[in-house]
């Protein structure tokens, strides 16, 4: 059972025991101001219905079963008194079926998609009440004037109200998954209590272990003193997930357990911590394949699929692109002391048509690029260097595997120090700022590190 709550009158029951469809229904009704709860069977929802009351309930047949045997059995369940509060979504339909719904005053609709409109109104027009709007969330900084962010605010708006319920923020990379994730944060009821993040393709995995659970003193070699685990350090709070489709499985099964009981225990640890806050994961990487080849395990899946949140690229989103452009514009005339007036129309044009893989991230670096080129002025053409995004590293790649190191250097050759302040700041970024893990990823002292930060102006 999952239940996505807001200060509602209104609450609705979905029930899916495929757990196909339900989720999208459940975001769509949300969305409109309902409260939702969700069932993957018709025993937990009796139990649930003998001790609150629904407004509504929503069934969806699963394909394979005996249709009228199934709904029979759930209006026995559902507000018996009151059938026609139910409405039946299935995938097909046949005479015998649909006598039986007009018998029992149940209403019938075909599961599809872009039947949302009419499914939609049909559900007003059984609750037959005006839902309350939220109330308007304050989105620093986050630029989005097109159709596609909008709906995305509006997600956002009633994400924050509802209470602790969880979100899969979903996109492409450089979207603006984890500026969203903030968004959430700081507009719910939460907002003063701790946003706590782990990245999870940034970590070996004994280390993220230990970061997500903590662990007791002499727990292992280095467990020099307990230390609390992230998670724990969220409670009340927000812990958000990054990257979650690089989590590996052996850690999908343990993080499985500890949001479904609310419950862990720190490594080598016997006492279980409790803790209850909003979990918010993303990733960039198509899960759903990852689940079909086995990577990614189902029930960590929808565990996460309570509320789903999904940010277009940044192509998609026509005239933001200008805008976001101009705000990274003067963004970076003010930290860099440059004056540029803005964008020629040839200029416009190569933003517009350009395909930005790396999205609003690739936008932002290619501005402060440009900006720093031109330091006055318009911005044409030749101060926008696109699709050569392997230059922020210098060109070169550096791979690890079984402990040796293997290098390959560009034709052109490259600068050393270039090398050297790309490791320092790839450690920084996966260290999150943090300068001690930073140093840990290098090898190096924390002095060392301080003094080669400095020297590249990187502090
Ligand atoms: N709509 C927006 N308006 C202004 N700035 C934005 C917007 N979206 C993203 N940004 C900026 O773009 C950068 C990338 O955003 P963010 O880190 O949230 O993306 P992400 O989806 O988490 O990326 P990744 O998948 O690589 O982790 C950040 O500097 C963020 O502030
Ligand atoms: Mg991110």
């Amino acid at each position: 059972m999952d239940i996505l709550t807001q200060n509602s009158q209104q609450t609705i029951a979905v029930i899916d025991p495929e757990k196909s469809y339900s989720y999208f229904i459940a975001q769509e009704l949300f969305i409109e101001g309902f409260e939702i709860v969700t069932f993957d069977n018709a025993d937990d929802c009796e139990l649930f219905c003998k001790q609150n009351d629904i407004n509504l309930a929503i069934v969806l047949v699963p394909q394979i079963a005996d249709e009228i045997r199934f709904v029979r059995s759930l209006t026995n369940v559902v507000q018996a008194d009151n059938p026609q509060q139910i409405i039946v979504l299935t995938d097909t339909i046949n005479d015998d079926s649909l006598n039986f719904y007009r018998d029992h005053g149940l209403q019938h609709i075909m599961r599809r998609q872009d039947d949302l409109r009419l499914f939609k109104r049909l559900v007003f027009k059984l609750i037959n009440t005006p839902i309350s709007p939220p109330k308007k969330p304050a989105f620093n900084n986050i630029i989005g004037k097109d159709v596609s962010m909008q709906k995305v605010f509006q997600w956002v708006e009633r994400i924050a109200q509802s209470e602790m319920a969880t979100v899969f923020i979903r996109g492409e990379s450089g979207t603006g998954k984890e500026l969203i994730a903030r968004a959430i944060h700081e507009n719910s009821r939460n907002a003063d209590q701790p946003f706590v993040e782990i990245n999870c393709a940034a970590l070996p995995d004994h280390l993220l272990e230990s970061e997500l659970f903590g662990y007791e003193k002499g727990a292992f070699t280095d467990a020099q003193r307990m230390k609390k685990g992230l998670l724990e350090l969220a409670d009340g709070g927000t812990f958000f997930l990054d990257e979650i489709g690089d989590l590996n499985v052996r850690l999908q099964v343990k993080l499985v357990k500890a949001l479904e009981e609310k419950v862990f225990r720190r490594l080598g640890g016997t006492e279980d911590i409790r803790v209850s806050m909003r979990i918010m994961a993303a990733t960039n990487r198509d899960v759903e394949k990852a689940v079909e080849d086995g990577h990614f395990r189902e029930d960590l899946y929808f565990r996460l699929h309570v509320l789903s949140l999904y940010l277009p690229p940044l192509r998609e989103r026509g005239n933001d692109l200008l805008l976001i452009a101009d705000h990274f514009r003067n963004k970076f005339n003010d930290e860099h002391g440059c004056q540029i007036t803005g964008f020629s129309n040839d200029a416009k044009a190569l933003l517009l048509s350009y395909p930005w893989p790396g999205n609003v991230r690739e936008l932002k670096n290619a501005i402060e690029r440009a900006v720093l080129l031109g330091q006055q002025g318009e911005i044409t053409t030749g101060f926008l260097q696109l699709g050569r995004r392997q230059q922020q590293h210098g060109g070169f790649h550096l791979q690890q595997e079984n402990g040796t190191m293997s290098v390959s250097i560009p034709e052109s050759g490259i600068s050393l120090e270039a090398v050297e302040k790309a490791l320092l700041q790839k450690s920084m970024e996966m260290a999150a700022g943090n300068k001690a893990k930073a140093a840990r990823l290098l090898h190096l002292s924390r002095e060392t590190l301080r003094y080669r930060l400095r020297k590249f102006n990187l502090d």
